[in-house]
């Protein structure tokens, strides 16, 4: 398959009203873009090197919406219909959705200015399929909800323990947002977490949970015999990159009287792929503070051990994957086994996830693991409840 065409002076590249069958991008020479208004020929644009055209046709299946003719002889490099859908397939659906409408602003646009201001037929209006755009009134819907959760105080923190398994006490505590819906109930994180990442609302709500956790951390180390001595808060890639985030850190750890030396920060690894260099640096000024970073769902990811070399984390959490299939399954009990040397080796604190048996806790604590976390010990519960807990707390083991 030859992916670049080459074109003399003068040669049409393709005719308006054509099938599109690829966009082009220009590396050699140029290409006027034409259209006819009666027997007038318009010209549109004049694309040069590394300019994209042809997009349009492939984008909304359409006709091409104007003609393309060789100025100079040239080259040019074809985008297939797969590269160039695949990826706006995989967009934001709202995002999707106004590609989808500037196109037709477009389209309609040019024919009335061919066509005396006579307006293109319904044909090509619906372009987005109904799924598509469900998709994105779906999201829209969503993420004005949940600014409205927030301004609301419809968000809700609750607690899980982390029990140590060495002592059976409560060690601390991992801070679970839930969003209590007034007409749909407490709504699971899955299904708005996601959605306040892609929109950015995350930011907001992670500095909301952050301080509420710092608060009600002091309630919990009233309430125990053993005071819990750390709160871990999830962090996302979209909170670290916000340029304040530091500022708001301090501002959140003196406002509450809170020492860095109790707040551990949870990350996972998508944090690191898009600005790695921003998480790092942010990371490493939390750790030169005394914060702890813990990285979640540890074993699940692609880069799981270069990460760690570049990471200042102190704190693997094992994926409960792992520890589910533990007692049955020979190589996880292998796999957890070597995570366990492995944070020995490089002096960082195990905690294992999901923790649901007696048998599996019993194995994780001879295995040397520091922390579990799981329905065991406790399911994640409100402030209130939490402290019940802990005023009734016994050794499990
Ligand atoms: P497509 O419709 O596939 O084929 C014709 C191309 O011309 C179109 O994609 C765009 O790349 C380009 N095009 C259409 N309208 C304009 C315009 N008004 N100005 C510049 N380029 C255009
Ligand atoms: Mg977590």
């Amino acid at each position: 398959m030859e992916y670049r065409r080459r074109f003399r002076a003068g040669d049409t590249v393709f005719a308006q009203g054509d099938a599109g069958q690829c966009a082009y991008v220009v590396e050699e020479g140029s290409v006027d873009i034409l259209t006819r208004a009666g027997d007038r020929e318009i010209l549109l644009a004049t694309r040069q090197p590394g300019e994209l055209f042809g997009e349009m046709a492939i984008i909304d299946d359409q006709p091409r919406s104007a003609g393309a003719r060789a100025v100079t002889d040239c080259t040019l490099l074809m985008i297939t219909r797969d590269q160039l859908n695949q990826r706006i397939e995989r967009t934001d659906p709202i995002l999707r959705m106004c590609i989808q409408v500037v196109l037709r602003h477009l389209r309609d646009t040019l024919h009335r200015l061919t066509n005396d201001g006579a307006r293109l037929d319904a044909g090509p209006a619906e372009q987005l399929s109904r799924e598509a755009r469900e998709e994105a009134l779906h999201a829209i819907r969503l993420e004005q909800e949940l600014q409205g959760a927030l301004d609301q105080d419809q968000l809700v923190l609750w607690y899980q323990p982390l029990v140590d398994l060495q002592q059976g006490h409560v060690a601390g505590f991992e801070a679970l947002m839930r969003w209590r819906h007034p007409e749909r109930g407490l709504v699971p994180p899955f299904t708005f977490i996601p959605a306040a990442e892609r929109s950015g609302l995350i930011v907001p709500m992670t500095r909301w949970a952050f301080r509420r956790a710092c608060l009600d951390l002091k309630d919990f180390q009233e309430a125990a015999t053993h005071p819990p001595t750390f709160m871990s808060v999830n962090f996302s890639g979209k909170d670290f990159m916000s340029p304040d985030f530091l500022d708001a850190i301090d501002e959140t750890l003196a406002e509450t009287g809170t020492a860095p030396q109790v707040v551990k920060l949870e990350i996972t690894e998508t944090l690191l792929m898009h600005s790695p260099d921003t998480a790092r640096r942010v990371l490493g000024a939390c750790r030169d503070r005394g914060i702890s970073i813990a990285i979640d769902d540890f074993g699940t990811g692609y880069s799981s051990l270069s990460y760690l070399q570049s990471l200042p984390a102190d704190t693997l959490k094992i994926d409960q994957s792992f520890i589910r299939a533990m007692l049955n399954d020979d190589s996880s009990h292998s796999l957890v086994r070597s995570i366990v040397g492995l944070a020995k080796g490089l002096d960082m604190k195990l905690v294992a996830e999901g923790v649901e048996g007696m048998p599996e806790a019993t194995a994780l604590r001879e295995l040397g693991v520091d922390f579990g976390q799981g329905y065991l010990f406790a399911k994640p519960l409100p402030r209130a409840d939490m402290i019940e807990v802990l005023r009734g707390w016994q050794d499990p083991f």
